[in-house]
């Protein structure tokens, strides 16, 4: 939520901001701003994406080689012009950029406003940078970098700050907690950033930065220190991605392009996890605390949004395969609700960037109480990776498109390798069965690029649909929760209502929405729950629905029966999940291409929640 990006070094900084923040816009896109740093500091800001910062900024001066831009996603304040990052202090000796939300803001102020500062904006960010130039104008001899460190102390809850001060214009001062950032090192500049992806292609190395840890960067030098002005030890590493991930190519937008990749992506993690002979599953991440898994009395699985539809396909899988008790929460309940956790629970969270807050404030809650946390995750070193006592990474790649895709089919991948592993050593599936799953699984890849191949089919029974004002999504079993992605794709993107529910439960409610315009999506391939789906099916079809159908190719007796169809590969259950929700990740883009929705940036949403 909200993007970051510094730079000072040999280059004019305008276009490298610019570029940057085209990167970060995923992050939220509700305004834009940068601040330039040529002889004084001149601040550009308007409300609108990056694209509308470009058009407001050309003609004016924009020189300069070092700087620090934004884009924003609203917490306090509407998203307009005065709520737009930077932020300049009431005097205007500091210009700040944040992301984050500060829970004390109210009563810092109110002891700002008695002290007589004015405020802009309605923001919590403006509080931060006013409390800044306090210090800095209490004390005669306090530093710029003082008086920062002084201000961010004051501060509770979530902060990822870049600052420049009048007084030294050839420096920018970042830090962080709770909030991503990291400083990227060239040879002849210093980035900032609030992820690798804007400057992976300019840097040699980065710094992830540490909790409550500040770095003081000039156009020569780099100090890192925590809060409290104690030297931070650092570790510089290399960056783990490469710049060829991050083009888009010939795809329209970036989801399209991100569900295509997954076959790829789901065949590079079989091939990394199953053994040579494919006899078994090695999950090396988990080896630390491996032993402790086959003997769990239970697994709790925690996360949000699209996470959380990944973790209750781990509970159906674990709990068939492997037989031991699975809970899936929301990260956001389970923090708050005081749930009975002892040391011998294992708590495993899910999540894409690793950055969401609740997920991360209920992991916390669950390592104080002794419990084993583990986390299944996309980003390298983000903050849910460096909180878990081990994990797994999907390494799916850097997801640009707001909705999930590729995430999600690598996170179910992950958890189907799982319930596999953990039921071969708990002696629950024999040798024969669990390679013959393992077939099933190699088979994946194939099977989802020959539904990649009908496309075009897809697009066209998507195109009928476009002007629905709701659609039901029904499933059973691990279906059930691919039913919630499913309707989670399409509300995200096309903006048009659509529930997901358990198809057993259609006639305890939803059955009252059947009429002849609602689409109801029913995933119901040859499995053990067919004649169940085959039932409802007819239910609908007695009211007149119209029902689309993810039906397994060749099964004739549906496909005469329904108007639309989307056919997925024969296939054993336990892959089922992987295939049935490419289809519906499809129908949904090409719903939302033909209303001409902005696809991988939808209203409101952003890709990272990094704010309760
Ligand atoms: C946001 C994103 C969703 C994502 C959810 C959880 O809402 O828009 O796509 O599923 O956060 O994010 P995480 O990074 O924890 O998986």
């Amino acid at each position: 939520m909200c993007g970051i990006i510094g730079y000072i070094g040999n280059n004019n900084a305008y276009s490298i901001l610019i570029q940057g923040l085209k990167k970060l816009e995923y992050r939220g896109y509700d305004s834009a701003g940068i601040a330039l740093s040529n002889g004084n500091i001149k601040v550009f800001k308007c409300q609108g994406k990056v694209a509308d910062l470009e058009v407001y900024s050309s003609n004016q001066d924009i020189s300069g080689k070092a700087g620090i831009g934004h884009t924003r996603w609203a917490t306090h304040g509407e998203p307009d012009d005065k709520n737009a990052h930077p932020h300049s202090s009431m005097e205007g000796d500091f210009i700040l950029v944040h992301n984050g939300i500060i829970e004390n803001f109210a009563e810092l102020k109110a002891d700002l406003l008695k002290n007589g500062f004015l405020f802009k904006s309605d923001t919590d960010s403006e509080v931060i940078v006013n409390l800044m130039e306090y210090y800095y104008r209490q004390g005669k001899s306090t530093s710029s970098e003082t008086a920062v460190r002084l201000a961010l102390s004051k501060t509770k809850g979530n902060f990822a700050v870049a600052v420049m001060c009048k007084n030294d214009k050839d420096q920018i001062i970042a830090a962080r907690r709770g909030s991503p950032l990291v400083i990227g090192i060239a040879s002849d500049a210093y980035f900032i950033s609030s992820d690798v992806s804007p400057v992976v292609n300019q840097i040699n190395s980065l710094i992830y930065l540490n909790e409550n840890d500040v770095a003081i960067i000039t156009k020569g030098s780099l100090t890192i220190k925590t809060l409290e002005n104690a030297p931070a030890p650092f570790k510089i590493s290399q960056s783990e991605i490469t710049g060829l991930e991050l083009e888009k190519g010939n795809f329209e937008h970036w989801m399209l392009k991100e569900i295509f990749e997954q076959p790829k992506i789901i065949s590079d993690i079989l091939h990394d996890r199953i053994v040579h002979d494919q006899t078994g599953i090695r999950l090396d991440g988990l080896n630390s605390v491996y032993s402790k898994l086959p003997e769990a009395s239970r697994i709790i699985i925690i996360g949000c949004g699209t996470s959380w539809h990944a973790a209750l396909i781990g509970e159906y899988l674990i709990e068939e395969y492997a037989r031991i008790p699975v809970e899936v929460e929301y990260a956001s309940e389970f923090r708050y609700r005081n749930p009975i956790l002892k040391p011998t629970d294992i708590v495993l969270a899910i999540s894409q960037s690793g950055e969401t807050a609740d997920t991360i404030a209920a992991l916390q809650m669950a390592k104080n109480s002794g419990a084993t946390i583990l986390g299944i995750c996309n980003v390298f070193a983000s903050s849910i990776v460096r909180l878990t006592d081990a994990g797994l990474f999907t390494h799916a790649g850097i997801e640009i498109g707001v909705a999930s895709t590729k995430a999600f089919t690598a996170q179910v991948t992950l958890l189907t390798l799982l319930a596999i592993k953990l039921g071969m050593d708990r002696g629950i599936l024999s040798a024969e069965v669990s390679q013959k799953l393992i077939q099933e699984l190699i088979q994946v890849p194939a099977k989802i690029n020959s539904i990649l191949d009908n496309h075009l089919d897809i697009r066209i029974i998507a195109e009928k649909y476009k002007s629905s004002v709701n659609a039901l999504f029904l499933g059973r079993g691990t279906l059930f929760p691919v039913a919630l992605e499913g309707a989670l794709k399409l509300k995200e993107i096309s903006y048009i209502h659509a529930e997901g529910y358990a198809a057993g439960e259609m006639k305890h409610g939803p059955i009252a929405l059947v009429d002849n315009k609602i689409p109801i999506i029913v995933i119901a391939p040859k499995d053990m729950n067919y004649l169940k789906s085959v039932n409802n099916i007819h239910e609908i079809q007695a009211r007149k629905g119209k029902i689309i159908g993810v039906i397994t190719k060749g099964d004739t007796d549906l496909s005469s029966l329904i108007t639309d169809n989307f056919e997925i590969p024969e296939a054993d259950p336990l892959v089922t999940p992987l295939l049935a929700i490419i289809p519906l990740q499809l129908f949904s883009y090409y719903v939302a291409s033909a209303l001409g929705c902005d696809i991988d940036q939808p209203r409101n949403l952003a890709k990272s929640v990094t704010v309760e």
